[in-house]
């Protein structure tokens, strides 16, 4: 097997990682409507909240977070959540009983914000939804001119890409541009959280977005779901994972982050282990980013190192 890794992580400064990719149509939608604000939601250590925040700043724009605590958990203001704060976004804490209504809450703040005289644009969790999904189409884009410019030696197309999947947007864009410009057969998404029929059903709800807003893009490549790997919990790794982001760190200076991208490479080892990719496979990885979670988590490497 030969791994190429797309470095998303390196997309941007403090906004970098997957997330600008979706930002880049979604705050383009933002400035059009006139927005004053962005609104939008995740967990504490949320990549995706951190980066709009960034760009919120950087448009000038101001940004409410509805940030997603476990119970008893007090935020420390460390990673994600020290950026959110430095770049003067307004946090606000939700439970998770709260965020199951992530969407209504939103409009709530939206309407606060109409009310007192500003112009709310909500973008949903992970900026998953159609439009920001272009985002993933076009960066299949961008991987079929650096195969072309021979970035990848001899390869013209990867049998799969394989990424960590946690709010479905980056699922749906990939599949999409990897048929649009034929990039790989296939996809396989390392569900993080939830299940593989969560996802299919998010995502399938994309595609059927994207069809409307863009419909001469093609049928999406085949993509599977694939949540063997997501762990003890949502952000905690069990003893082998940790291990396996050690390795991978020290063995190539790919540095992994223990919600997404870790998970994703453990998904790809199993799927190797398993047969579910073959021995031989060309595998493009693409490295979504998060550096920032895991620089929050040092104690849970602490006995890792
Ligand atoms: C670093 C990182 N990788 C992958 C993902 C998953 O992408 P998506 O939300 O598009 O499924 C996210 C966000 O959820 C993320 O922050």
């Amino acid at each position: 097997m030969r791994v190429w890794v797309k470095r998303d992580d390196a997309t941007g400064g403090a906004e970098t990682g997957n997330k600008i990719r979706k930002l880049e149509y979604l705050a383009a939608a933002a400035v059009d409507a006139g927005a004053t604000h962005l609104v939008t939601c995740g967990a504490v250590q949320s990549n995706h909240a951190r980066a709009t925040a960034v760009v919120a700043a950087r448009l000038g724009l101001r940004s409410v977070l509805l940030l997603r605590r476990r119970p008893g958990e007090e935020p420390r203001l460390v990673g994600n959540l020290l950026v959110d704060r430095l770049v003067g976004a307004e946090t606000r804490f939700i439970t998770p009983e709260q965020y199951r209504s992530r969407t209504a809450l939103m409009d709530d703040v939206a309407r606060e914000i109409g009310a007192a005289g500003g112009r709310a644009y909500v973008i949903p969790e992970g900026g998953s939804n159609a439009l920001g999904s272009l985002g993933y189409v076009r960066a299949m884009g961008e991987v079929r001119a650096q195969l072309d410019a021979g970035a990848a030696g001899d390869v013209r197309r990867f049998d799969v890409v394989v990424h960590a999947c946690g709010s479905g947007g980056t699922a749906a864009g990939v599949s999409v541009g990897a048929s649009a410009y034929g990039v790989a057969d296939r996809v396989l998404a390392a569900c993080v959280c939830d299940d593989e029929a969560y996802f299919a059903g998010v995502v399938a709800t994309i595609h059927e977005g994207i069809r409307e807003l863009a419909p001469s893009l093609p049928a999406p490549a085949p993509l599977d779901f694939d949540a063997s790997e997501k762990g003890p919990a949502y952000g905690v790794m069990n003893d082998d994972q940790k291990r396996v982001l050690v390795e991978v760190a020290r063995a190539d200076g790919l540095v992994l982050d223990p919600v997404y991208t870790g998970k994703a490479m453990c998904t790809l080892r199993a799927a190797v282990a398993s047969g579910r990719v073959r021995e031989g496979a060309d595998v493009l990885f693409l490295h979504t980013g998060g550096l920032p979670g895991l620089l929050a988590e040092a104690q849970a490497f602490e006995g890792a190192l």
